[in-house]
Protein backbone atom coordinates (compact mmCIF):
# COMPACT_ATOMS: atom_id res chain seq x y z
CA UNK A 1 0.00 0.00 0.00
CA UNK A 2 1.40 3.53 -0.79
CA UNK A 3 0.95 5.97 2.22
CA UNK A 4 -0.34 9.21 0.81
CA UNK A 5 -0.69 12.41 3.29
CA UNK A 6 -4.98 12.01 3.96
CA UNK A 7 -5.10 16.10 4.48
CA UNK A 8 -4.33 18.54 2.41
CA UNK A 9 -1.26 20.60 2.18
CA UNK A 10 -0.68 22.49 5.28
CA UNK A 11 -3.07 26.41 5.56
CA UNK A 12 -5.16 24.55 2.67
CA UNK A 13 -8.51 23.23 3.71
CA UNK A 14 -10.91 20.98 1.87
CA UNK A 15 -14.72 22.33 2.04
CA UNK A 16 -16.66 19.13 3.76
CA UNK A 17 -20.39 18.91 3.00
CA UNK A 18 -21.55 20.37 6.14
CA UNK A 19 -19.57 23.52 5.60
CA UNK A 20 -20.79 23.97 2.00
CA UNK A 21 -23.75 25.11 2.09
CA UNK A 22 -22.40 28.65 3.60
CA UNK A 23 -19.58 28.44 1.31
CA UNK A 24 -22.23 28.72 -1.27
CA UNK A 25 -24.33 31.01 0.17
CA UNK A 26 -21.57 33.59 0.58
CA UNK A 27 -20.48 33.45 -3.10
CA UNK A 28 -24.31 33.43 -3.84
CA UNK A 29 -24.71 36.54 -2.44
CA UNK A 30 -21.41 37.89 -4.49
CA UNK A 31 -22.63 36.81 -8.04
CA UNK A 32 -26.51 38.48 -6.39
CA UNK A 33 -24.54 41.81 -5.76
CA UNK A 34 -22.83 41.40 -9.50
CA UNK A 35 -26.51 41.22 -11.25
CA UNK A 36 -27.99 44.09 -8.70
CA UNK A 37 -25.01 46.16 -9.62
CA UNK A 38 -24.23 45.72 -13.08
CA UNK A 39 -20.31 43.59 -13.01
CA UNK A 40 -19.38 41.20 -15.50
CA UNK A 41 -18.32 37.89 -14.02
CA UNK A 42 -14.86 36.74 -15.43
CA UNK A 43 -12.89 33.69 -14.59
CA UNK A 44 -9.14 33.45 -14.76
CA UNK A 45 -6.52 30.91 -14.42
CA UNK A 46 -5.13 29.95 -10.83
CA UNK A 47 -1.64 30.15 -12.32
CA UNK A 48 -0.26 32.91 -14.37
CA UNK A 49 2.88 34.15 -15.16
CA UNK A 50 5.07 35.09 -12.11
CA UNK A 51 6.22 38.95 -13.74
CA UNK A 52 2.43 40.01 -13.81
CA UNK A 53 2.67 40.16 -9.92
CA UNK A 54 6.05 41.42 -9.51
CA UNK A 55 5.76 44.55 -11.57
CA UNK A 56 3.21 46.16 -8.51
CA UNK A 57 2.26 43.91 -5.92
CA UNK A 58 4.42 44.98 -3.41
CA UNK A 59 7.32 43.27 -1.08
CA UNK A 60 4.64 41.55 0.95
CA UNK A 61 2.71 39.93 -1.65
CA UNK A 62 6.32 39.23 -3.34
CA UNK A 63 7.52 37.57 -0.35
CA UNK A 64 4.32 35.30 0.00
CA UNK A 65 3.78 33.77 -3.41
CA UNK A 66 4.05 29.96 -4.49
CA UNK A 67 6.74 30.80 -7.34
CA UNK A 68 8.11 27.47 -9.56
CA UNK A 69 9.02 26.87 -13.11
CA UNK A 70 6.99 24.37 -15.36
CA UNK A 71 9.22 21.84 -17.79
CA UNK A 72 9.79 24.79 -20.31
CA UNK A 73 11.61 26.73 -17.37
CA UNK A 74 8.91 29.27 -17.41
CA UNK A 75 8.67 31.07 -14.28
CA UNK A 76 4.83 31.24 -12.71
CA UNK A 77 3.41 31.75 -9.30
CA UNK A 78 -0.22 30.49 -8.16
CA UNK A 79 -2.19 33.92 -8.23
CA UNK A 80 -2.17 35.44 -4.62
CA UNK A 81 -4.63 38.43 -5.29
CA UNK A 82 -7.42 38.82 -8.20
CA UNK A 83 -6.70 42.98 -9.35
CA UNK A 84 -3.17 42.10 -10.98
CA UNK A 85 -4.47 39.29 -13.83
CA UNK A 86 -8.03 40.86 -14.27
CA UNK A 87 -5.75 44.59 -15.20
CA UNK A 88 -4.16 41.96 -17.38
CA UNK A 89 -7.32 41.45 -19.20
CA UNK A 90 -8.00 45.52 -19.46
CA UNK A 91 -4.85 46.24 -20.66
CA UNK A 92 -5.13 43.08 -23.32
CA UNK A 93 -8.75 41.43 -24.58
CA UNK A 94 -10.81 43.74 -22.77
CA UNK A 95 -8.83 47.10 -23.74
CA UNK A 96 -11.57 48.32 -26.32
CA UNK A 97 -13.75 47.58 -24.41
CA UNK A 98 -16.62 50.45 -23.56
CA UNK A 99 -16.39 52.41 -20.38
CA UNK A 100 -16.42 52.31 -17.45
CA UNK A 101 -16.83 48.30 -17.27
CA UNK A 102 -17.17 46.75 -14.35
CA UNK A 103 -15.98 43.23 -13.77
CA UNK A 104 -16.75 40.78 -11.22
CA UNK A 105 -14.99 37.14 -10.04
CA UNK A 106 -15.02 34.47 -7.58
CA UNK A 107 -11.66 32.66 -6.73
CA UNK A 108 -9.74 31.14 -5.19
CA UNK A 109 -5.84 32.74 -3.97
CA UNK A 110 -3.16 31.44 -2.91
CA UNK A 111 -0.60 33.16 -0.07
CA UNK A 112 2.42 31.27 1.47
CA UNK A 113 0.90 32.80 4.49
CA UNK A 114 1.35 31.13 8.54
CA UNK A 115 -1.72 29.68 8.88
CA UNK A 116 -3.91 30.54 11.66
CA UNK A 117 -7.85 32.13 13.19
CA UNK A 118 -8.70 33.78 9.29
CA UNK A 119 -5.40 33.38 7.50
CA UNK A 120 -4.99 30.43 5.44
CA UNK A 121 -2.77 29.67 2.40
CA UNK A 122 -5.77 28.96 -0.03
CA UNK A 123 -8.94 31.24 0.24
CA UNK A 124 -11.64 32.86 -2.04
CA UNK A 125 -12.29 36.36 -3.06
CA UNK A 126 -15.19 37.44 -4.34
CA UNK A 127 -14.02 40.71 -6.01
CA UNK A 128 -15.44 43.77 -7.78
CA UNK A 129 -13.55 46.14 -10.20
CA UNK A 130 -14.60 49.06 -11.85
CA UNK A 131 -12.45 50.27 -14.95
CA UNK A 132 -12.58 53.61 -16.65
CA UNK A 133 -13.99 55.97 -14.00
CA UNK A 134 -12.07 58.77 -12.22
CA UNK A 135 -15.20 59.45 -10.69
CA UNK A 136 -15.58 59.62 -7.07
CA UNK A 137 -18.62 58.03 -7.03
CA UNK A 138 -17.45 54.62 -8.71
CA UNK A 139 -15.12 54.64 -5.30
CA UNK A 140 -18.06 54.91 -3.01
CA UNK A 141 -19.93 52.21 -4.46
CA UNK A 142 -17.19 50.05 -3.40
CA UNK A 143 -17.68 50.84 -0.03
CA UNK A 144 -21.71 50.33 -0.66
CA UNK A 145 -21.62 47.18 -2.46
CA UNK A 146 -19.18 45.96 0.77
CA UNK A 147 -22.27 47.35 3.40
CA UNK A 148 -24.84 45.51 0.82
CA UNK A 149 -22.53 42.01 1.46
CA UNK A 150 -21.97 42.32 5.25
CA UNK A 151 -25.94 43.00 5.81
CA UNK A 152 -27.05 40.10 3.60
CA UNK A 153 -24.90 37.50 4.75
CA UNK A 154 -25.76 38.55 8.52
CA UNK A 155 -23.05 39.99 9.75
CA UNK A 156 -23.84 42.83 11.74
CA UNK A 157 -21.21 45.23 13.62
CA UNK A 158 -19.04 46.17 11.91
CA UNK A 159 -17.33 49.44 10.48
CA UNK A 160 -15.02 50.66 7.14
CA UNK A 161 -11.57 51.46 7.86
CA UNK A 162 -10.89 54.54 5.75
CA UNK A 163 -8.00 56.05 4.16
CA UNK A 164 -6.25 57.67 1.03
CA UNK A 165 -2.49 56.96 -0.09
CA UNK A 166 -3.02 59.91 -2.61
CA UNK A 167 -2.69 62.55 0.74
CA UNK A 168 0.37 60.52 1.69
CA UNK A 169 1.83 60.41 -2.17
CA UNK A 170 1.20 63.76 -2.46
CA UNK A 171 3.66 65.05 0.27
CA UNK A 172 5.81 62.91 -0.63
CA UNK A 173 5.69 64.46 -4.18
CA UNK A 174 6.10 67.54 -2.70
CA UNK A 175 9.26 66.57 -1.18
CA UNK A 176 10.63 65.10 -4.49
CA UNK A 177 9.95 61.85 -3.83
CA UNK A 178 9.14 59.38 -6.72
CA UNK A 179 6.96 56.51 -7.25
CA UNK A 180 9.50 53.58 -5.93
CA UNK A 181 10.49 55.46 -2.49
CA UNK A 182 6.72 56.42 -2.30
CA UNK A 183 5.68 52.45 -2.37
CA UNK A 184 8.93 51.46 0.06
CA UNK A 185 7.61 54.38 2.30
CA UNK A 186 3.88 53.37 2.30
CA UNK A 187 5.00 49.51 2.56
CA UNK A 188 6.43 50.85 5.95
CA UNK A 189 3.45 52.74 7.00
CA UNK A 190 1.51 49.81 6.24
CA UNK A 191 3.54 47.64 8.95
CA UNK A 192 3.22 50.40 11.36
CA UNK A 193 7.18 51.62 10.99
CA UNK A 194 6.12 54.63 10.89
CA UNK A 195 9.76 55.79 12.14
CA UNK A 196 11.90 53.93 9.42
CA UNK A 197 9.55 55.60 6.94
CA UNK A 198 10.30 59.05 8.32
CA UNK A 199 13.88 58.11 8.44
CA UNK A 200 13.72 56.55 4.81
CA UNK A 201 11.58 60.02 3.66
CA UNK A 202 14.72 62.44 5.30
CA UNK A 203 17.04 59.84 3.09
CA UNK A 204 15.26 60.99 0.04
CA UNK A 205 16.64 64.73 1.09
CA UNK A 206 12.52 65.80 2.22
CA UNK A 207 12.60 69.03 4.46
CA UNK A 208 12.41 68.40 7.93
CA UNK A 209 8.94 70.13 7.24
CA UNK A 210 7.47 67.48 5.38
CA UNK A 211 8.53 64.90 7.22
CA UNK A 212 7.49 66.60 10.27
CA UNK A 213 3.61 66.45 8.08
CA UNK A 214 3.99 62.85 7.36
CA UNK A 215 4.83 61.92 10.80
CA UNK A 216 2.06 63.51 12.11
CA UNK A 217 -0.38 62.21 9.88
CA UNK A 218 0.51 58.72 10.40
CA UNK A 219 0.26 59.49 14.36
CA UNK A 220 -3.13 60.86 13.76
CA UNK A 221 -5.80 59.65 15.65
CA UNK A 222 -8.43 57.71 13.62
CA UNK A 223 -12.10 59.43 13.92
CA UNK A 224 -15.43 59.77 12.40
CA UNK A 225 -14.67 60.30 8.60
CA UNK A 226 -17.00 63.33 7.89
CA UNK A 227 -15.32 64.49 11.42
CA UNK A 228 -11.83 63.91 10.60
CA UNK A 229 -11.23 64.79 7.22
CA UNK A 230 -11.90 68.62 8.11
CA UNK A 231 -9.47 68.41 11.00
CA UNK A 232 -6.83 66.56 8.51
CA UNK A 233 -7.13 69.30 6.31
CA UNK A 234 -6.41 71.92 8.36
CA UNK A 235 -2.59 70.25 8.73
CA UNK A 236 -2.20 69.68 4.87
CA UNK A 237 -4.26 72.20 3.29
CA UNK A 238 -1.01 74.42 2.90
CA UNK A 239 0.12 71.68 -0.08
CA UNK A 240 -2.37 72.12 -2.84
CA UNK A 241 -2.38 68.80 -4.10
CA UNK A 242 -2.51 66.72 -0.66
CA UNK A 243 -6.13 68.90 -0.14
CA UNK A 244 -7.21 68.27 -3.57
CA UNK A 245 -6.89 64.67 -2.73
CA UNK A 246 -8.30 64.91 0.60
CA UNK A 247 -11.20 66.75 -1.28
CA UNK A 248 -11.80 63.58 -3.21
CA UNK A 249 -11.87 61.62 -0.34
CA UNK A 250 -14.42 63.78 1.32
CA UNK A 251 -16.94 63.39 -1.77
CA UNK A 252 -16.56 59.59 -1.65
CA UNK A 253 -17.41 59.59 1.73
CA UNK A 254 -20.45 62.37 1.28
CA UNK A 255 -21.87 59.84 -1.14
CA UNK A 256 -21.18 56.84 1.05
CA UNK A 257 -23.18 58.30 3.64
CA UNK A 258 -26.19 58.57 1.51
CA UNK A 259 -26.61 54.56 2.03
CA UNK A 260 -24.26 53.68 5.05
CA UNK A 261 -24.41 54.64 8.72
CA UNK A 262 -21.70 58.02 8.87
CA UNK A 263 -20.21 56.35 12.73
CA UNK A 264 -19.40 53.37 10.60
CA UNK A 265 -16.75 54.94 8.21
CA UNK A 266 -13.69 55.83 10.44
CA UNK A 267 -11.20 57.96 8.56
CA UNK A 268 -7.30 56.15 9.66
CA UNK A 269 -4.79 59.44 8.27
CA UNK A 270 -2.02 57.06 8.91
CA UNK A 271 -3.19 53.98 6.68
CA UNK A 272 -1.34 52.16 4.45
CA UNK A 273 -1.91 49.24 2.66
CA UNK A 274 0.27 46.29 1.87
CA UNK A 275 -0.26 46.03 -2.20
CA UNK A 276 1.93 48.88 -3.47
CA UNK A 277 -0.45 49.84 -6.52
CA UNK A 278 -3.00 51.82 -4.94
CA UNK A 279 -2.54 55.29 -5.52
CA UNK A 280 -6.18 57.03 -3.89
CA UNK A 281 -8.81 55.88 -1.83
CA UNK A 282 -8.49 52.80 0.35
CA UNK A 283 -10.60 51.15 2.64
CA UNK A 284 -10.85 47.51 4.81
CA UNK A 285 -14.06 46.07 6.44
CA UNK A 286 -13.46 44.75 10.15
CA UNK A 287 -16.28 42.64 12.08
CA UNK A 288 -16.33 43.47 15.48
CA UNK A 289 -13.98 42.18 17.81
CA UNK A 290 -11.57 41.00 15.61
CA UNK A 291 -8.56 42.78 14.28
CA UNK A 292 -8.27 40.97 11.13
CA UNK A 293 -10.16 42.64 7.96
CA UNK A 294 -13.04 40.96 6.18
CA UNK A 295 -12.13 42.55 3.14
CA UNK A 296 -10.15 45.50 1.04
CA UNK A 297 -9.65 47.54 -1.58
CA UNK A 298 -8.94 50.92 -3.31
CA UNK A 299 -7.86 52.89 -6.53
CA UNK A 300 -5.53 51.76 -8.26
CA UNK A 301 -4.87 54.51 -11.09
CA UNK A 302 -1.67 53.61 -12.69
CA UNK A 303 -1.75 49.61 -12.68
CA UNK A 304 -3.19 48.89 -15.88
CA UNK A 305 -0.76 51.39 -17.94
CA UNK A 306 2.18 49.52 -16.08
CA UNK A 307 1.42 46.20 -17.57
CA UNK A 308 1.44 47.23 -21.00
CA UNK A 309 -2.31 48.57 -21.30
CA UNK A 310 -3.52 51.79 -22.07
CA UNK A 311 -4.08 54.87 -19.30
CA UNK A 312 -7.15 53.52 -17.50
CA UNK A 313 -8.42 54.03 -13.98
CA UNK A 314 -9.56 51.36 -11.59
CA UNK A 315 -10.93 50.63 -8.28
CA UNK A 316 -11.97 47.71 -7.03
CA UNK A 317 -11.75 45.64 -3.59
CA UNK A 318 -11.66 41.97 -2.80
CA UNK A 319 -14.51 40.38 0.06
CA UNK A 320 -12.00 37.44 1.77
CA UNK A 321 -15.12 35.13 1.49
CA UNK A 322 -12.85 32.29 3.94
CA UNK A 323 -12.26 34.67 6.29
CA UNK A 324 -15.94 36.06 6.40
CA UNK A 325 -17.19 32.37 6.47
CA UNK A 326 -15.14 32.01 9.70
CA UNK A 327 -16.30 34.80 11.11
CA UNK A 328 -19.28 34.45 10.71
CA UNK A 329 -19.62 30.05 11.91
CA UNK A 330 -17.27 31.56 14.92
CA UNK A 331 -18.59 35.09 16.31
CA UNK A 332 -21.81 35.14 14.77
CA UNK A 333 -22.70 31.38 15.56
CA UNK A 334 -24.33 30.95 12.11
CA UNK A 335 -24.22 27.19 12.19
CA UNK A 336 -22.78 24.87 9.29
CA UNK A 337 -24.65 21.94 8.26
CA UNK A 338 -25.11 19.80 5.56
CA UNK A 339 -27.94 20.18 2.86
CA UNK A 340 -31.08 18.42 3.22
CA UNK A 341 -33.51 16.69 0.81
CA UNK A 342 -36.93 17.77 1.16
CA UNK A 343 -37.99 14.37 0.60
CA UNK A 344 -36.77 10.94 1.54
CA UNK A 345 -38.16 7.68 -0.58
CA UNK A 346 -37.70 4.23 1.28
CA UNK A 347 -38.62 1.26 -0.41
CA UNK A 348 -40.08 -1.13 1.87
CA UNK A 349 -39.62 -4.61 -0.07
CA UNK A 350 -37.63 -5.40 -2.94
CA UNK A 351 -40.51 -5.20 -5.67
CA UNK A 352 -41.37 -1.88 -4.47
CA UNK A 353 -38.03 -0.43 -5.62
CA UNK A 354 -38.63 0.66 -9.65
CA UNK A 355 -41.84 2.41 -8.13
CA UNK A 356 -39.42 4.26 -5.62
CA UNK A 357 -37.57 4.85 -8.23
CA UNK A 358 -40.21 6.62 -10.20
CA UNK A 359 -41.64 8.02 -7.29
CA UNK A 360 -38.40 9.68 -7.17
CA UNK A 361 -38.05 10.96 -10.38
CA UNK A 362 -41.40 12.78 -10.71
CA UNK A 363 -40.67 14.46 -7.36
CA UNK A 364 -37.52 15.82 -9.11
CA UNK A 365 -39.33 17.04 -11.94
CA UNK A 366 -41.69 18.41 -9.55
CA UNK A 367 -38.52 20.57 -7.79
CA UNK A 368 -38.76 18.81 -5.02
CA UNK A 369 -35.59 17.25 -3.71
CA UNK A 370 -35.70 13.48 -3.25
CA UNK A 371 -32.71 11.45 -1.92
CA UNK A 372 -33.79 7.41 -2.82
CA UNK A 373 -32.23 4.91 -0.29
CA UNK A 374 -31.19 2.05 -2.18
CA UNK A 375 -31.71 -0.63 0.35
CA UNK A 376 -34.95 -2.21 2.07
CA UNK A 377 -36.13 -1.37 5.59
CA UNK A 378 -39.17 -1.49 7.99
CA UNK A 379 -40.81 1.47 8.45
CA UNK A 380 -39.87 2.43 12.10
CA UNK A 381 -35.24 2.11 10.59
CA UNK A 382 -36.77 4.12 7.28
CA UNK A 383 -38.22 7.45 9.84
CA UNK A 384 -34.71 7.26 11.20
CA UNK A 385 -32.71 6.90 8.56
CA UNK A 386 -35.00 9.77 6.78
CA UNK A 387 -34.45 12.16 10.15
CA UNK A 388 -30.92 11.80 10.33
CA UNK A 389 -30.43 13.21 7.00
CA UNK A 390 -33.28 16.16 8.05
CA UNK A 391 -36.05 15.03 5.69
CA UNK A 392 -39.21 16.43 6.05
CA UNK A 393 -41.33 14.05 3.87
CA UNK A 394 -40.84 10.35 4.29
CA UNK A 395 -42.19 8.51 1.26
CA UNK A 396 -42.41 5.13 1.63
CA UNK A 397 -43.33 2.17 -0.49
CA UNK A 398 -44.08 -1.30 0.91
CA UNK A 399 -46.11 -4.10 -0.93
CA UNK A 400 -49.55 -2.82 -0.32
CA UNK A 401 -48.78 0.46 -2.07
CA UNK A 402 -47.09 -1.20 -5.31
CA UNK A 403 -50.80 -3.05 -5.59
CA UNK A 404 -52.47 -0.19 -4.82
CA UNK A 405 -50.45 1.83 -7.15
CA UNK A 406 -50.17 4.83 -4.15
CA UNK A 407 -47.18 6.07 -1.98
CA UNK A 408 -47.29 6.34 2.02
CA UNK A 409 -46.60 10.09 2.45
CA UNK A 410 -45.08 10.96 6.16
CA UNK A 411 -44.82 14.73 7.18
CA UNK A 412 -41.98 14.25 10.14
CA UNK A 413 -42.81 17.34 11.74
CA UNK A 414 -46.46 17.69 11.68
CA UNK A 415 -46.57 13.70 12.51
CA UNK A 416 -49.42 13.11 9.94
CA UNK A 417 -49.23 10.52 7.10
CA UNK A 418 -51.31 10.61 4.07
CA UNK A 419 -51.71 8.06 0.83
CA UNK A 420 -51.23 9.39 -2.34
CA UNK A 421 -52.21 7.87 -5.63
CA UNK A 422 -49.22 8.06 -7.90
CA UNK A 423 -50.62 9.89 -10.60
CA UNK A 424 -51.38 12.74 -8.54
CA UNK A 425 -47.58 13.03 -7.59
CA UNK A 426 -46.97 16.31 -9.79
CA UNK A 427 -49.98 18.21 -8.17
CA UNK A 428 -49.51 16.60 -5.01
CA UNK A 429 -45.63 17.63 -4.49
CA UNK A 430 -46.03 21.17 -5.10
CA UNK A 431 -48.38 21.51 -1.98
CA UNK A 432 -45.22 20.20 -0.51
CA UNK A 433 -43.32 23.08 -1.71
CA UNK A 434 -46.10 25.50 0.23
CA UNK A 435 -46.34 23.65 2.87
CA UNK A 436 -42.38 24.23 3.73
CA UNK A 437 -42.44 27.85 2.46
CA UNK A 438 -44.78 28.81 5.03
CA UNK A 439 -43.63 26.73 7.66
CA UNK A 440 -40.03 28.40 7.18
P1 LIG B 1 -6.00 42.07 0.23
O1 LIG B 1 -6.27 43.02 1.36
O2 LIG B 1 -4.62 41.55 0.10
O3 LIG B 1 -6.43 42.83 -1.09
O4 LIG B 1 -6.99 40.87 0.34
C1 LIG B 1 -8.37 41.10 0.48
C2 LIG B 1 -8.93 40.24 1.60
O5 LIG B 1 -8.62 38.87 1.39
C3 LIG B 1 -8.36 40.52 2.99
O6 LIG B 1 -8.97 41.64 3.57
C4 LIG B 1 -8.73 39.25 3.72
O7 LIG B 1 -10.08 39.27 4.13
C5 LIG B 1 -8.57 38.20 2.62
N1 LIG B 1 -7.28 37.52 2.79
C6 LIG B 1 -6.05 37.96 2.46
N2 LIG B 1 -5.11 37.05 2.78
C7 LIG B 1 -5.76 36.01 3.33
C8 LIG B 1 -5.36 34.74 3.87
N3 LIG B 1 -4.08 34.36 3.91
N4 LIG B 1 -6.32 33.91 4.35
C9 LIG B 1 -7.63 34.26 4.32
N5 LIG B 1 -8.06 35.44 3.81
C10 LIG B 1 -7.16 36.30 3.33
C11 LIG B 1 -6.30 42.29 -2.34
O8 LIG B 1 -5.97 41.17 -2.55
C12 LIG B 1 -6.71 43.24 -3.44
N6 LIG B 1 -6.62 42.52 -4.71
C13 LIG B 1 -8.08 43.83 -3.22
C14 LIG B 1 -8.46 44.78 -4.29
C15 LIG B 1 -9.31 44.57 -5.31
N7 LIG B 1 -7.98 46.01 -4.43
C16 LIG B 1 -8.52 46.57 -5.51
N8 LIG B 1 -9.32 45.67 -6.07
Amino acid sequence: MVRVPLSPPRGMDDILPDEMPLHRRLVETVRLLFRLYGYLEVETPPVESYELFAVKSGEEILSHMYVFRDAHGRQLALRPEMTAPIARLMAGRLSRSPKPIRLGYVADCYRLDEPQWGRRRRFYHGGFEIFGSREPAADAECLVIFNDFLRRVGVRDYFFKIGHVGVQRAIMSSAGVTGEGQDKILSLLDKGRVEDAEEMLRQHAASGETVYLFGELARHAPGRADETIERVMEKVGGIKQAAKELENLKKIVELASEVIEPSSLIYYPGFARGLSYYTGFIFEAYGEGVDIALGGGGRYDGLVSLIGGPEMPGVGFAIGLTRVMQYLTDRAAVHARPESPLAYVVPLAGEAVSLAFKLATRLREAGVSAELDPSTYTPQEAIKRAERRGARFLFLIGRREVERNTVSVRDLVERIQEEWRIEEIYGRAESLLGRVRVGS
